[in-house]
């Protein structure tokens, strides 16, 4: 099966720092992935790299058997990968209905839904708590997880990367969103998701990858991974 993303020897310094040191994963569809490690060990930047942010020093990515580095973030949103940030910052003046509206027309296109059909369904996908009419710069921070997260879905992604998405919610708005990934996924969407709550990783990824001060330093199934004497050295060593 060909991958559907595949990162090669990626290199990003900033500065003098090295914040990225020669990562290379290769990802099946459907898959969900674990991007896991310290603060500051490169799981952000990473993301930003295949997302387009970045362009890496040296190395390359791969969607879809098609090269991906170098290419604007509008330009790999379009070919079915989106995004979430760790930090949303949503368009504050218009409502949430309208946020999601602009990744639906921007995206790509369904056949039959119309981005106002797309937008709506992506809304109440995510179970959207307050009405769709409510301005964004009114929403908590829970709320507004959710709506990032409907607008990444709106553009019909085949990869969705996901960067601490699960961080301030309650213990029931973490159970959710599990459901939801695994819901999206078993439409044959594939995850990559930064997160720092463990037991969401264990419980959700088939497959994790541990970055330490930008390397990776182990790549297995959940079970591979807890007991792997680098990254517990890697957690607990500072
Ligand atoms: N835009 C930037 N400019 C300079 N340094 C950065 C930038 N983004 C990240 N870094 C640095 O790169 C390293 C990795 O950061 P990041 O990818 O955000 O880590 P993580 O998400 O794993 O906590 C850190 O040392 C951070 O300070
Ligand atoms: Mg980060």
């Amino acid at each position: 099966m060909q991958p559907l993303l595949e990162v090669n020897g990626v290199v990003k310094r900033f500065g003098g720092l090295t914040a990225l040191d020669g990562v290379s994963l290769k990802m099946l569809p459907g898959e969900i992935w674990g991007l896991i490690g310290p603060n500051g060990a490169g799981k952000s930047t990473l993301l930003n790299v295949i997302a387009g942010v970045f362009r890496p020093d040296s190395g390359s990515v791969h969607f879809k058997g098609q090269r991906i580095s170098g290419l604007k973030p509008e330009q790999i949103c379009r070919l079915g990968l989106a995004r979430t940030f760790q930090i949303c910052r949503p368009f504050p003046k218009m409502t949430a209905l309208e946020n999601v509206l602009v990744a639906a027309t921007f995206g790509a296109h369904g056949d039959r839904e119309s981005p106002m059909a797309r937008a709506e369904a992506m809304l109440e996908l995510v179970g959207f708590p307050v009405p769709a009419n409510t301005l964004a710069d009114s929403l908590t921070a829970a709320q507004l997880r959710r709506l990032d997260l409907a607008r990444a879905l709106a553009s019909r992604p085949q990869l969705v990367l996901l960067d601490e998405a699960a961080a301030g919610l309650t213990p029931g708005e973490l159970a959710d969103l599990q459901q939801l990934i695994l819901k999206i996924r078993n439409q044959g969407v594939t995850f990559l998701i930064v997160e720092h709550l463990m037991r969401l990783i264990m419980q959700l990824c088939d497959k994790i990858v541990v970055l330490h001060y930008g390397r990776k330093i182990a790549e297995g199934a959940p079970t591979e991974i807890q007991g792997n004497p680098a990254v517990v050295s890697a957690y607990l060593g500072e």
